[in-house]
């Protein structure tokens, strides 16, 4: 009997332990920001632009380090201080330079923030600095102390900062570096504009000094009668009481912490979340000295075959590409006011989905998204020829792609991870992406795998979908531009589609280019005509395509690339948006639309 005791309480330490080891493999992020005690650093920031990277001295080489990060101040009339943020340019945050300052449209480069801010320590408390993201990498200094570094442009990350803060009057100084690198996530070349800078908000946030820093809440794979997970408390007593209430289910869980973890599971008949219906239910996480409210929907999601099942039936998806360029403004997106416009334009056009490129979109795009039911599709910057045999990016884009499942674990409306877009085929791409949806599984189990691959159409004699990455994921997703970059629009009705697997495709990308009030007859390329037959044309194709679970044309809105030049049609746009950056919607939006509305997928 002694030994069946033993063997029993060996086998809950290695399930506690394993627990506790598979929470330390998320991101060290606080999670859901919105519900936590939080002073915002958004406003203006003093900057100082170095090209030559002047001010960054590596301080364990000079004996007085006087790097820009110092803030140094002139003592007596005789100083030599050949810098002074006090009297310097301005930019706000959150915000890309290359839209805020002429001088700054194509700078790529080291641009150094500073902010003042003012503090009041409490004993109780513990304080973070979170940044939402800031493109490319950051180094953090705060009162002239180095105190951290992050690289990934479009991902948040997170210092704390309790025994570093003065009373009273404190800076932060941000080096902000956007320069592209061949060995960077992502590489040298991509098709959208390198809005460098702060792009998204940063918050002083303060929590007691034992806090709920992460939770899991959702119906485990397959199961819609019950809702599990865990809440990790750092700082807690093994024994500490943690409370899960969701009170509209009239459910409230009590589980004990062990190792800082408190797993529950209940049963629960939850109105499930889908697009007609996007039910999200107030959870409230208590222990003795912290409270969090999440607002989070309960959804369960497969595959069966070629079909994508959302709460196990069957559902088509409706979609549209979406980049984060400001509507109007243009620019990276910064409030939630352009996320709606954006997402309002999408429900206009009778979409049920979004697909996110082609990279984490910002927390409050993907809430509002899921507040309007729209299925999302969430990808990693892992575009086109990034360096696959260089250890170094793999961990960069794994890092990335932990810091974008860590922050929207609980969000139901994902349901698709993208691991990557138009990788050229390749034994170190194939492995570099198999390990990074081995990576995805293992944090999430519940979302399906996918990433977009590039096929452009062979003409009539069709395309078969093989290549190997389609024995990796779950959902294959094709980028093809028949009548764009290959073939004639009328070819492609006829083009026929087979696939070596057994799976869901979703054609991720799929379109043409026009200049909004451009007319003339549907073979002129650049005209509204033009773009509105290559929609047609693909339409007419896609119905032939038994495999087809849903489709993401590109793209919803025009946006800044460094790859379209072409004067007085392009003008740094890649005009393949349905709708013009001010808001004009061309032709082409009118024919997807009808088929949205009208197709009984
Ligand atoms: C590619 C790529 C997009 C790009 C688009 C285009 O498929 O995935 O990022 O913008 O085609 O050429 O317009």
């Amino acid at each position: 009997m002694k030994n069946l005791v033993n063997i029993l309480i060996g086998l809950f330490l290695i399930l506690s332990t394993t627990l506790t080891a598979q929470n330390l493999e998320f991101a060290d992020l606080l999670q859901n920001i919105n519900s936590r005690q939080n002073t915002s650093l958004n406003g203006k920031w003093d900057i100082i632009v170095d090209p030559l990277e002047n001010g960054y001295y590596n301080h364990r080489l000079l004996p007085k380090d006087n790097g820009y990060f110092k803030n140094a101040k002139m003592t007596s009339p005789s100083d030599l201080i050949e810098y002074n943020f006090d009297i310097s340019f301005q930019l706000d945050v959150p915000g890309d330079w290359n839209t805020q300052m002429d001088k700054l449209y194509y700078y790529e480069g080291t641009v150094w923030y500073k902010k003042d801010f003012t503090y009041h320590a409490n004993s109780d408390k513990l304080a973070f600095l979170y940044f939402e993201a800031v493109n490319y990498e950051a180094i953090v200094y705060l009162n002239g102390e180095r105190i951290g570094s992050h690289v990934g442009g479009y991902t948040p990350f997170q210092f704390e900062v309790t025994n570093k803060l003065k009373e009273g009057d404190n800076f932060v100084v941000v080096k902000v570096d956007n320069k592209r690198k061949k060995e960077n996530v992502p590489t040298v070349n991509q098709d959208w504009w390198n809005y460098g800078g702060i792009t998204r908000s940063v918050h002083l946030i303060t929590t007691p000094k034992s806090y709920i820093k992460d939770y899991s809440i959702q119906l485990p794979k397959g199961n819609t009668t019950t809702i599990d997970g865990w809440v990790q408390v750092e700082n807690s007593k093994d024994g500490d009481a943690v409370t899960i209430n969701i009170p509209e289910l009239k459910k409230s869980v009590n589980s004990i912490l062990k190792n800082g973890i408190a797993k529950f599971s209940v049963k629960a008949k939850p109105v499930l979340w889908s697009p007609y219906s996007p039910k999200l239910y107030e959870v409230i996480i208590k222990t003795p000295t912290d409270k969090l409210t999440d607002h989070i929907g309960f959804r369960t999601v497969a595959t069966d075959g070629s079909k994508i099942l959302l709460n196990n039936k069957p559902i088509f998806l409706k979609g549209i590409s979406i980049h984060e360029e400001a509507p109007f403004k243009t620019g990276r997106v910064t409030s939630k006011e352009e996320c709606k416009i954006l997402l309002k334009w999408a429900k206009e056009l009778g979409c049920n989905f979004i697909r996110l490129a082609h990279y984490p979109h910002s927390e409050t795009m993907v809430r509002e998204a899921e507040k309007m039911g729209f299925m999302i599709w969430s990808e990693i910057p892992v575009y086109w020829t990034v360096q696959f045999d260089n250890k170094d990016t793999y961990a960069n884009a794994q890092n990335q792609l932990t810091e974008m499942i860590s922050r929207d674990k609980n969000r139901a409306a994902i349901l698709l991870w993208s691991m990557a877009n138009e990788t050229p085929e390749g034994e170190a791409r194939l492995s570099f992406i198999a390990d990074l949806a081995k990576q995805a599984r293992k944090l999430d189990n519940t979302r399906l795998i996918t990433a977009a691959l590039d096929t452009q159409g062979k003409g009539n004699d069709g395309n078969l979908i093989e290549d190997p990455l389609g024995t990796i994921v779950d959902v294959i997703g094709i980028n093809n531009y028949c009548g764009w970059y290959a073939g004639a629009p009328e070819t492609c009705p006829d083009i026929k589609w087979a696939s070596k697997y057994n799976k869901p495709m979703i054609m991720s990308e799929v379109g043409g280019g026009a200049l909004y009030g451009l007319h003339g007859n549907k073979n002129e390329r650049w005209t509204e005509e033009y773009q509105a037959d290559v929609y047609k044309k693909n339409i007419e194709m896609m119905r032939n395509i038994k495999f087809l679970a849903g489709l993401s044309p590109w793209i919803l809105m025009d946006f800044r690339s460094s790859r379209r030049p072409l004067r007085r049609i392009q003008d740094d746009f890649n005009r393949k948006g349905l709708i013009s950056e001010q808001g004009m919607k061309k032709q082409a939006f009118y024919i997807l639309k009808d088929y949205y509305n009208n197709e009984n997928n």
